[in-house]
């Protein structure tokens, strides 16, 4: 009975886990899993005029009082920002700022723009910590529809 609930919790969460994201130089904090819409591996398709969630989870190795926060897509070499701001109006689980050995559980939700051609492309979302360092950053291959 129990092993069944274990199973069933298990596949519940392994089903919309994101395979194939990258950590991109995290100092603060260790990301575990992240999430993607209509998506469970890289790379991932952004249809242009639809909006995407991502989600990651993960536990802070660090204190930082403010997280200034970028979403941006890397299309052709260029960086281009979906979302920018305070990572904390993203926070869904855990408290904010980041407070060493705490979990986290950030949720943002983004339009891909409708002038994005239509090419393979890197998503990365990234975080700063007070002294402008890389708090949190991941990344996934991503291609525009
Ligand atoms: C996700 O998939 C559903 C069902 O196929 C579809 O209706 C929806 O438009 C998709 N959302 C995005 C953002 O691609």
């Amino acid at each position: 009975m129990y092993t069944q609930i274990f199973f069933m919790f298990l596949l519940a969460t392994t089903a919309t886990a994101l395979v194939g994201w990258r950590d991109c130089g995290s100092q603060m904090g260790s990301i575990y899993t992240v999430r993607m819409t209509n998506c469970t591996q890289t790379p991932c398709l952004f249809h242009r005029g639809q909006s995407y969630e991502a989600e990651a989870d993960g536990r802070w190795r660090a204190n930082s009082n403010t997280l200034p926060f970028v979403l941006f897509v890397i299309v052709l070499g260029a960086p281009i920002p979906l979302l920018e701001g305070d990572a904390c109006d993203y926070k869904i689980r855990g408290i904010c700022p980041a407070r060493n050995t705490d979990t986290f559980t950030f949720a943002s939700y983004y339009p891909v723009p409708t002038n994005l051609p239509p090419v393979g492309g890197v998503a990365r979302a990234q975080m700063y910590n007070d002294f402008g360092d890389t708090a949190l950053c991941f990344e996934l291959d991503v291609r525009i529809a």
